[in-house]
């Protein structure tokens, strides 16, 4: 099974690392079998799940439910749970029990918060100082959706660019075990990732970092989403409806149930 120290040992030998979101037990139980290095319940449930517009409604209760799932389809895998939005800003003692809650209830091993500002790094010393493993998201931060006014890439003029580079190292600084960076151009996710001992993992983030990270919905062509940065490996959307329409002809078309599908008294 994988911990903290064996990602940075990957790091050190240059493996690329992978990681994939799941949200419930098929999505792990897959992700598992696979053999992907980590699993990321991601509050882009809220978006590829619960059909909201953005992942800001996405609440503690959603992550621990979707979590405990999640460790029920992958008992061995290391499981990183997004804390949600206004989890991790009010207080550090709501930081420190709403981390401890994803880890004990929500079957994490790690959690995952969005930002480098002074409080961001204060939540992530404070989480832990609690001996849990923080990975840091940075750049294009879904959470920040209205501050950034829509989702955008970040960091492409020089100013961004310093100010998302200064603060990889902060975090770092500040104890995160690991880094997602988000929509931001090559060269920035290639100088973070040459410049940190903890791995980065890009998702929109270039061809140089540690590891890549996907959107399980995405990747498998179940979201309807397709931006540039994804590599869509299936049209299971397609898949999905046509079999379900062909269900439904044979319903209505009396083609099933045949007789093997019926039981008799000798069963
Ligand atoms: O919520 C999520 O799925 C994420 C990934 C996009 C990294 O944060």
């Amino acid at each position: 099974m994988h911990t903290v120290s064996t990602f940075n040992e990957m790091k050190k030998k240059g493996e690329r690392i992978v990681m994939v979101t799941a949200y419930d037990y098929p999505s792990a139980r897959f992700a598992a079998a696979a053999g992907v290095d980590l699993i990321l319940v991601g509050d882009s449930l809220g978006m590829v799940v619960l059909g909201y517009d953005t992942t800001l409604a996405v609440t503690m209760d959603d992550i621990v439910h979707h979590g405990a799932a999640v460790r029920r389809g992958a008992p061995e895998a290391f499981i990183v749970a997004d804390m949600p939005w206004m989890s991790y800003h009010v207080s550090e003692a709501e930081t420190r029990r709403n981390a401890s809650r994803l880890i004990v209830d929500g079957g994490a091993n790690a959690v995952k918060l969005e930002g480098g500002s002074p409080g961001r790094l204060d939540a992530i010393r404070a989480i832990v100082d609690c001996e849990i493993p923080v990975v840091a998201h940075l750049g294009l931060t879904p959470q920040s959706v209205h501050r950034f006014g829509g989702y955008k890439v970040q960091g492409r003029d020089d100013e961004g660019f310093q100010r998302i580079l200064q603060q990889a190292r902060q975090i770092e600084d500040a104890g995160a075990s690991m880094v997602v960076l988000e929509a931001i151009p090559e060269e920035l996710g290639k100088q973070i990732t040459q410049s940190l001992r903890i791995p980065t993992i890009g998702i929109g983030a270039g061809r140089h970092t540690d590891g890549q990270v996907l959107v399980y919905h995405d990747l498998l062509g179940l979201s309807g989403m397709d931006p540039k940065f994804l590599k869509r490996y299936a049209t299971l959307d397609e898949t999905i409806i046509t079999h379900l329409k062909q269900y439904a002809n044979d319903v209505r078309t009396g083609e099933f149930p045949q007789r093997r599908h019926v039981y008799v008294p000798t069963d």
